[in-house]
C-alpha cells in the first residue's frame, strides 16, 4: 500500500510532537528525582530540606519552590539555565526527559 503524502506528513508531524512531550508533562517519580538530585551534587550549591553543602549560599534555599516556579519553567531552566537568566552560574545538567522529570517531581515536593 503506498501512503497519499499528506496522510505520510501527517504521521511524520504526529510521531514528532510526541517525540517532543516536554519532561515536565511526564509522570516524575520523587524517591528516582532525590537520587539524581544527590548524584548532580546539586546540594553544593542549594540548601533543602536542612540539609545543604559548602557553597549553598551560591544558589540559595530550594525550599518552597513551587510557590514561586512551575514545572514548566523549571524544565526549561535544568535544560538551558543562560536561555532563562541570561547571566545564570547554574551548570547544565545534561539529564534525560525521564531523569528531568524526576528530578522536577522532587523539587516540586513539598
Ligand atoms: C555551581 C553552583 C550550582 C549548582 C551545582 C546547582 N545550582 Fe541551582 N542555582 C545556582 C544559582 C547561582 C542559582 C541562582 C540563579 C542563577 O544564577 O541561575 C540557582 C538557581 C536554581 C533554581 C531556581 C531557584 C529559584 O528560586 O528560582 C533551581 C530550581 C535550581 N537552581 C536547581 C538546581 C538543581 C536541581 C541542581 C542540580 C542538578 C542545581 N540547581 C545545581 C547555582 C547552582
Amino acid at each position: 500500500m503506498t501512503l497519499r503524502p499528506s496522510l505520510t506528513l501527517f504521521i511524520i508531524a504526529a510521531t514528532l510532537m510526541t517525540s517532543a512531550t516536554p519532561a515536565s508533562a511526564q509522570t516524575g517519580d520523587i524517591q528516582a528525582g532525590q537520587a539524581i538530585y544527590a548524584a548532580q551534587m546539586c546540594s553544593l550549591c542549594h540548601s533543602r530540606a536542612g540539609e545543604s553543602g559548602p557553597m549553598a549560599h551560591v544558589g540559595g534555599p530550594l525550599d518552597g519552590l513551587a510557590s514561586r516556579r512551575d514545572a514548566a519553567w523549571i524544565e526549561g531552566y535544568l535544560r538551558d539555565p543562560k536561555s532563562v537568566i541570561p547571566n545564570s552560574q547554574m551548570p547544565k545538567t545534561g539529564l534525560t526527559d525521564q531523569e528531568l522529570a524526576d528530578l522536577i517531581a522532587f523539587l516540586l515536593a513539598p
